[in-house]
């Protein structure tokens, strides 16, 4: 790793950002740690309070955190109605793109109304505060609308990643007892139709789901699509002549906004909730920290609306801020890899945040896509999701951003809410590959396995202190929420991640440390897929581990043992990918099956996951099955001999 090379944020830049140095930036850190009840008090007032607190943090039950406690605040308020008593009221709010090449342009003020008289219509289906719904849609402005909608009446909205399957959809609904499903008849990508509905049928089908009492479907493509009458309604029909009046609840700060799938290190999906008043605040402060938004700003954020990234920089952060943002419903490459660079070209984006996978995938296409387009546009490029390499980083820096714009590598979580180590674009130099320092009010520390502080070196990644924009708990499950990040390091949040810390301060995370997979910036837990393999009538066990993957970061490769019966073949592989991307979704397709006659284990019948991962990543593995004799080797050596836990030879 090239850790000294420096590059310092463009003159210009700087000159005109809202934190200019890090001198600005110190103090403002500074600030945060000498008096965070302050410091979150002043950050808290960018945003409207119906009534305010009498307490900034409460962690008298860690690690159960209250933030702004009786204070009463509403998300959709402040997202929609606090702009239209400005000149925003006709500013562009949401910009989009449909994969055909339709497009939508929704002012604060048409956003408002379409979101009061979809939310009249939940009401009138007698939805209330505090009821679940899931919103499984395509990337449109109603998927948007469903969530703000949901918000303004205190209904805590659970969005499942439209390429989720109905299997894992299922689970969620039924975890959630969700009352009700808003989804479209299908989606477009690459050209083809996503059969939404037809999921939504499948999941509720033989009465699995007996919570949800109605389905709502948005007409985006037209096709055709059984409705099942008493419980399915159309959208139009449900927001034709109905009232534009809808006045926002007025809800606690702690009233939960919405609850979001993340996979952890059991098969079983945990449901991360997030909270009103403490996400927005930091949401809303991280938004102009690291995207240094201005007024003109066209801003776009490529997450699907499905992650996290999608909640908070795709939806809530930019309209709380009233920022213009843009939305693509389609995949990066269709028709032609140029896409995103006509997207940027076409509406003069100035700010671009997307993931490193989607970086490399554009390294591969060439430079002549992106350099045959007017990107002058572009002030600020952003990446989430995974370690950007230094190689992708710089070829970011100069083909898209000309070397004239600040990259923002954001290092967050799902549970964090909101961005917690990232440059601020007008003042910290970067480093390529590095997420460089916490955030104000963000107390990040790399820790040895004992808990202590790693001063320089390499270390686990905890977060020491609470902080607004956290998950409070995990759905049902406050036992999972104490014993999955607060156990390991007591009063420590841990993240599940490994990071050096350089003598500059500046934080790398190197990944996962759990049997938490990261595939194209994607989270999986081994579990998951193993668990889904295992339901395959063929197989007897599964071990499923990440290897490195040029494009994706992290690949899914599977040990599996058949029962006596099978036989492992070209077309049973096949079978088994397709099998898991049916049952998880297609982003959980393995990229490699191997058959074994027995897993590595340890006495006490533990798979041992961390010597295939071993394997895998050492090995070569691509293409060559041959390769796994050496396996067997590396297994008996490893096992000292242990006969009986040899794996023996392979199938295939
Ligand atoms: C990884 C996505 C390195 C990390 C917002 C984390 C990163 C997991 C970065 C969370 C980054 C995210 N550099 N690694 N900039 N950003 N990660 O919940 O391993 O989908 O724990 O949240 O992604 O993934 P999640």
């Amino acid at each position: 790793m090239e850790q000294n090379e420096k590059i310092n944020p463009p003159k210009h830049f700087s000159e005109r950002a809202a934190i200019k140095s890090m001198q600005d930036f110190e103090a403002l850190y500074e600030a945060a740690a000498y008096d965070p009840d302050k410091f979150w008090a002043e950050q808290a007032g960018a945003i409207h309070w119906f009534a305010k607190w009498n307490k900034v943090c409460d962690w008298s039950n860690p690690p159960f955190a209250k933030w702004f406690v009786g204070a009463k605040t509403n998300v959709a308020y402040n997202c929609l109605d606090r702009h239209l008593t400005t000149w925003r009221k006709n500013k562009a709010a949401i910009i989009w793109e449909g994969e055909n090449f339709e497009q939508r342009i929704l002012t604060y003020q048409e956003l408002h109304r379409k979101v009061c008289k979809f939310a009249n219509a939940l009401k009138q289906l007698g939805l209330k505060s505090g009821d679940r719904s899931i919103i499984y849609m395509p990337m449109t402005p109603e998927a948007a609308i469903a969530m703000l909608a949901c918000a303004r009446l205190g209904i805590i909205h659970s969005v499942v990643f439209g390429g989720f399957s109905a299997e894992a959809l299922k689970t969620r609904i039924n975890d959630l007892e969700a009352a009700a499903v808003i989804t479209a008849d299908a989606g477009l990508r690459r050209g083809k139709e996503v059969l939404l509905k037809q999921n939504v049928d499948d999941a509720l089908a033989n009465n699995e789901c007996p919570s949800v009492k109605n389905v709502i479907v948005h007409k985006r493509i037209g096709s055709l699509t059984k409705m099942q009458s008493g419980r399915d309604h159309w959208w139009d029909d449900l927001t034709t002549g109905i009232s534009e009046v809808c006045p926002a609840e007025e809800l606690d700060s702690e009233h939960p906004l919405y609850v979001l799938y993340t996979s952890g290190t059991t098969g079983k999906p945990k449901g991360v909730v997030h909270s009103t008043g403490g996400y927005l605040t930091q949401v809303v402060a991280t938004m102009k920290w690291v995207f240094d938004l201005k007024d003109e700003d066209i801003y776009w954020c490529t997450a699907d609306i499905g992650w996290v990234t999608g909640h908070s920089y795709v939806v809530y952060g930019p309209l709380a801020a009233g920022a213009t943002t843009l939305l693509y419903e389609g995949a990066p490459d269709w028709p032609k890899p140029d896409r995103f660079w006509r997207i940027i070209e076409k509406y003069r984006v100035n700010i671009f945040y997307t993931s490193p996978t989607a970086i490399r995938s554009f390294i591969r296409q060439g430079d002549d896509w992106p350099n045959n387009r007017d990107l002058s546009s572009l002030r600020l490029l952003g990446s989430v999701g995974e370690p950007i390499n230094p190689t992708a980083w710089h070829w970011y820096n100069r083909v898209i951003g000309k070397e004239r714009c600040p990259i923002v590598d954001t290092w967050w979580q799902t549970e964090t809410g909101s961005i917690m180590i990232s440059p601020v674009p007008g003042a910290t130099p970067a480093k390529p590959g590095s997420a460089t320092r916490p955030l104000p009010g963000v107390m990040a520390e790399v820790v040895d396995d004992k808990g202590e502080p790693v001063k320089v070196g390499k270390g686990f990644l905890v977060l020491s202190k609470p902080w607004p924009s956290m998950l409070r708990t995990i759905y049902n499950n406050p036992e999972r929420f104490k014993s999955g990040y607060w156990s390991r390091y007591p009063g420590k949040y841990f993240t599940g991640d490994a990071a050096t810390i350089d003598e500059d301060g500046y934080i790398w995370c190197l990944g996962r440390v759990d049997d938490v997979l990261n595939v194209a910036g994607h989270r999986l837990s081994t579990m998951e897929v193993e668990s889904s393999l295992v339901r395959h009538k063929t197989v007897a066990e599964a071990a499923v581990v990440g290897a490195p993957h040029e494009l994706k970061g992290e690949a899914i490769h599977c040990f599996v043992t058949l029962k006596q019966e099978f036989h492992g073949s070209d077309a049973l592989t096949e079978e088994l990918r397709q099998w898991v991307a049916t049952e998880i979704g297609a982003l959980a397709k393995p990229e490699r099956i191997y058959y074994v006659a027995a897993l590595p284990k340890t006495r006490s019948g533990k798979i041992m996951r961390r010597l295939l991962r071993e394997i895998v990543t050492t090995k070569s593995v691509s293409g060559d099955t041959s390769t796994l004799e050496d396996y067997s080797v590396i297994l008996k050596l490893s096992q000292q001999g242990k006969e009986e836990e040899e794996i023996l030879g392979e199938k295939k």
